[in-house]
Parts: structure tokens; sequence; C-alpha cells
């Protein structure tokens, strides 16, 4: 997905943000029951995330590398909510911060360090900070620009797809 992030600059910083956590990204869980429930599932649903918005982005003609960036980026914050030995569990970052402002932080701390130009920021952390859509679903700020709305749909599309995938599964 990073490598077709079509400018260089934003390239090196999805690279710069996912590289510390790269270890704990590709073993997270997306959530501890409704949707990618497993080891491996917050890199499956952030790859799937990234894809199809992308898809999408094009087909809307809006700003492919700013939906890509907010795609795979958008739940990041899940690195630190979860402890996943002995069990997956949610950890005090779970209760306290939350995975929305988790990944807006460390985003935004990130696009600093890298002079990523705010406007630019701005955007990427607008996708995080709206993607659940909605204020009763956590999200402090609603999709304001089409590239949130469209990573804000895909994400619901994506949980809702596995779940009843993996729902459909168990009971085969
Ligand atoms: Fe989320
Ligand atoms: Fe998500």
């Amino acid at each position: 997905m990073i490598g077709k992030i079509e400018d260089p600059t934003l390239r090196s910083f999805a690279k710069a943000l996912f590289e510390p956590i790269w270890e704990s990204f590709k073993k997270g869980v997306a959530a501890k029951n409704y949707h990618h429930a497993y080891i491996g599932g917050l890199l499956q649903h952030s790859a799937n995330v990234g894809e199809i918005a992308y898809n999408l982005a094009r087909f809307y003609n809006l700003k492919t590398d700013i939906v890509l960036l907010g795609a795979i980026l958008h739940d990041i914050g899940k690195v630190w909510e979860f402890d996943i030995f002995p069990k997956f569990e949610h950890n005090s970052y779970y209760s306290k911060l939350g995975h929305i402002f988790l990944g807006a932080h460390y985003v935004r701390e990130k696009a600093r360090e890298f002079n990523i130009p705010k406007e630019i920021a701005d955007e990427i952390v607008h996708i995080i900070l709206s993607h659940h859509g909605e204020y009763v679903r956590g999200s402090p700020v609603l999709p304001k620009t089409p590239e949130a709305m469209l990573v804000h749909l895909v994400d619901n599309l994506d949980a809702q797809m596995n779940h009843i995938l993996m729902k459909n599964e168990k009971d085969r």
C-alpha cells in the first residue's frame, strides 16, 4: 500500500510511521470480538481498507495519496490499545486515551518532525479523527472531506464484511 503513494516525501513519511512499531502492528488485533479479532487482524484490516479505499478514490477522483495514508493509518492507535499476551485484552490506554486520539497524536507529532505541510498533515489527521463517523461512536469530529467520508465508509464496510465472513465460517 505504501508503494502506491505517489509523492516521495509522503511515501517516506508512511515508512517512518510504520518502522518503529512494525512488530506490534503486524501482530496487532483490530478488535477484541467484533472484527479481525486475531493476530495479524490489524494489518489485514488496514491493508484491506487501503486497497478498497484506493480503488474507490480513483473512481471518485479523490486525492489518492491522502486516502491511502488515512486508510492505512486510521487504526494505527490500536497498536497501543491492546495487550496480546497472554491473551487479547484491552489495556489502560483503551479506557483512558483510545485509539483515535493515540493514532491522531502519533501521526501529528511525526508530521511535525517530518515537516509535512500543515494542510496535508491536517487532512490525514482529520481522517483518523473522523473515521468512526459519529460522535456517539467516539469520533470527536465528523468526516468533512470526501477523503474522510470514504475512509469512514470503507472502514465500516470491511469491519462488517469480516464479521459476517468469520461468523459464517464458524457456523459451517
Ligand atoms: Fe477505529
Ligand atoms: Fe478500522
